[in-house]
């Protein structure tokens, strides 16, 4: 028996990245996935996003684990797309046990264009309403949400004396979903469906490799590469570490998701390796 046998688990973003990490490790645990990403790019994010491909190697995978999965192209700011594409995955796989609400952008350095700046809230924190939404009607009593945040969640804005406005949204959404999960929390404790965030830092994928990221890093280099970003990344880890991996978030996930956890809700669990802690080592956050 695996952790989460025969769970069916919907995830957003799921055709790279963590998304697929979570598909994998939960698959290897006996999951069903109902997968949902956009496939397509979004103006205002200056690296690109996952393409149809990545999406079939997220399936080709899960399937190689010897489990079921449904691969829905969505765009998680269309609320309407999102209740189709959630009801035809659930009419596919039967039921819903549980929700991984991740799909993100950083559209990170435009210095004089507010899209960016909307575009961070529509999809990061609109996104996961929207989602939630979604999955509600489907999913039974003890059911499990887990939002994906941010440790940028849990800081102050910063925009290293740069106005960039889609940070900005970026932060405001992530501090969002962090609230967001804590008042759902309560509002679905009545019937014992769990809601908790997990806030990674910087994690190994394509978000983070990319040349605008390198930029935010270097914003004393021109054109920084990312051998050039490597030693600045460790300032977001008190653990001397550049980032972390999708496969350690999974494992976040994994416990949150699993009947192991039956009784946490309402956690802002980090995945930071000591970025948040560090920050503020006398008076402990809940
Ligand atoms: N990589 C990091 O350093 C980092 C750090 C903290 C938090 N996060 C968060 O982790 C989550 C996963 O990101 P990742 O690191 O795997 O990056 P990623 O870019 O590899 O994956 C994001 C996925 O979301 C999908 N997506 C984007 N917009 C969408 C939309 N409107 N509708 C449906 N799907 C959409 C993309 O196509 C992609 O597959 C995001 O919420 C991100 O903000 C990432």
């Amino acid at each position: 028996m695996g952790r989460v046998q025969d769970k069916v688990v919907l995830i957003t973003g799921a055709a790279r990245g963590q998304g697929r990490a979570h598909a994998l490790r939960l698959a290897q645990e006996g999951a069903d996935i109902i997968a949902v990403d956009l496939c397509a790019q979004i103006d205002s994010v200056r690296y690109p996003l996952a393409t149809r491909e990545d999406f079939d190697e997220t399936v080709r995978q899960v399937e190689k684990l010897g489990r079921r999965i449904v691969a829905l192209t969505a765009d998680v700011r269309d609320r309407a797309a999102m209740l189709a594409a959630v009801a035809e995955g659930v009419a596919a796989l039967g039921k819903l046990d549980a929700v991984i609400a991740q799909a993100g952008i950083a559209p990170i350095g435009t210095l004089a264009d507010a899209q960016p700046f909307l575009d961070a809230i529509t999809v990061d924190f609109n996104g996961v309403v929207h989602t939630v939404e979604a999955a509600l009607p489907h999913l039974p009593d003890g059911a499990a949400i887990v939002a994906t945040g941010s440790a940028a969640a849990l800081m102050p804005p910063s925009d290293n004396g740069r106005p960039d406005f889609g940070k900005l949204g970026y932060s405001f959404a992530k501090r969002s979903v962090a609230s967001f999960v804590n008042d759902l929390a309560i509002a679905l404790a009545p019937r014992r469906i769990r809601a908790n965030a997990v806030h990674p830092t910087n994690t190994n994928t394509d978000m983070l490799n990319n040349d605008s990221m390198y930029r935010e890093f270097r914003p004393d280099l021109e054109n920084p590469t990312r051998e050039d970003a490597l030693p600045a990344f460790h300032v977001m880890t008190a653990f001397g570490l550049p980032y972390v991996e999708p496969g350690d978030v999974a494992e976040a996930v994994l416990f949150l998701v699993s009947d192991e956890s039956r009784y946490v809700t309402g956690v802002q669990l980090r995945v930071d390796a000591g970025a948040i802690v560090r920050k503020r080592p006398q008076q402990p956050q809940f």
